[in-house]
């Protein structure tokens, strides 16, 4: 079979590290789960596109429970006319979406060497495309389960590398606990892969997810931070910033110092926004439940509580605190008019193979 029209150089980065494909493992499922993760230092814009190469690290804690499980099956005997088949929780997925995943099997297909159409299962336990990023760990999950059935193996860095091709924020997802990701320097993207900074297990913080609205954000996050990169006088200095807010988040994890990584979490997200919101035409994702969620979780804690938000490309808030907060915190979130549901989520293992077949 021969391969399909990928440009050489974008898989530079991927190929390096492939050995011996096993042809065995074409036709046959294989499945992984990823855990979604939500950046305490964010990670908002590129430094390039094609690749999906970040403009600055960023840093994250990877979640429990709330995740993505994919089983992917290659279909040799389909014919190379044949098109993938992707069905996200349950139905087929919308063109947009189906042709996304599309895209990113051929990256896997490319290094495989083979022109096979998929099919593709996948359940979110995540509210899809609603700031909640489904798609960090969709593309983590994908990535192991789509190489795994082609017969392709991957260092844990390479799959951070290959699901970054899928959402900037999906590298994190490969790894459990906190993590961080490196923009790195090469034009190949070779070096802009994430590594865990501390496994789940080592400090049991909480994230309260208080869900905002129903339904698909307004602004893709990739539009949404190409928009604020091109339009926004505040960009350069959010991207100047980033590197302290780093050095600031990991020192606070090497001491297990909620405070401190609080603190570094809300002024990196509201920056954040503060860029997207100066950009023309403004990028504005806050609706008036989102600030009243912020405004009660900082009423809590000027009462004794160490909570400290953060917010995604979306409505939904999400805060930080330890574990014997989290219930006080969904409590008070769950009061606030405009929150729809609560969620309590903990610190989560890295994307992993399972036996199990997602339907
Ligand atoms: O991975 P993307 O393209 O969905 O971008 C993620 C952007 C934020 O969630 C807002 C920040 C981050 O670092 O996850």
């Amino acid at each position: 079979m021969s391969e399909p029209a990928i440009d050489p150089d974008a898989l530079a980065e991927l190929r390096a590290g492939v050995g011996a494909v096993d042809r065995a493992a074409l036709g046959r499922p294989a499945s992984a789960r990823a855990g979604t993760n939500i950046a305490l230092v964010k990670y908002w814009g590129k430094r390039d596109a094609a690749l999906n190469l970040p403009a600055t690290g960023s840093l994250s804690l990877t979640l429990a429970d709330l995740g993505t499980h994919t089983t992917v099956r290659f279909r040799p005997e389909a014919g190379a006319e044949a098109a993938d088949r992707v069905t996200l929780d349950g139905a087929p997925a919308d063109a947009k979406a189906a042709a996304r995943v599309a895209r990113f099997l051929d990256l896997v297909r490319a290094l495989a060497g083979t022109r096979a159409a998929a099919d593709v299962s996948s359940r979110n336990s995540v509210p899809t495309a609603a700031g909640l990023a489904s798609s960090a760990s969709a593309f983590a999950a994908l990535a192991i389960a789509a190489t795994s059935a082609a017969g392709v193996r991957l260092s844990p860095s390479l799959l951070s590398a290959l699901a970054r091709r899928g959402s900037g924020s999906a590298a994190r997802s490969i790894f459990g606990g906190f993590v961080e990701m490196t923009p790195g320097e090469r034009p190949d993207g070779a070096d802009a892969v994430a590594r865990g900074l501390l496994d789940e297990s080592a400090w049991d913080v909480r994230l309260v997810v208080a869900l905002t609205a129903d339904g698909a954000k307004l602004v893709s996050s990739t539009e949404a931070m190409d928009r604020t990169a091109r339009t926004s006088p505040y960009h350069p200095a959010w991207v100047a910033a980033v590197p302290g807010d780093l050095a600031a988040a990991r020192a606070a994890i090497a001491a297990r110092d909620l405070d401190a990584l609080g603190a570094v979490a809300e002024r990196s997200a509201l920056r954040m926004h503060a860029s997207a919101l100066a950009a023309e035409p403004p990028v504005l994702y806050f609706n008036p439940a989102t600030v009243a969620a912020i405004q009660r979780v900082w009423a809590l804690r000027a009462a004794g509580t160490a909570a400290y938000v953060t917010v995604d490309a979306g409505p939904h808030v999400k805060v930080l605190c330890a574990e014997d907060g989290a219930t006080r915190v969904a409590a008070t979130l769950a009061d606030v008019p405009g929150v729809r549901r609560t969620l309590v989520a903990r610190p989560g293992p890295g994307a992993r193979a399972t036996d199990e077949e997602a339907t």
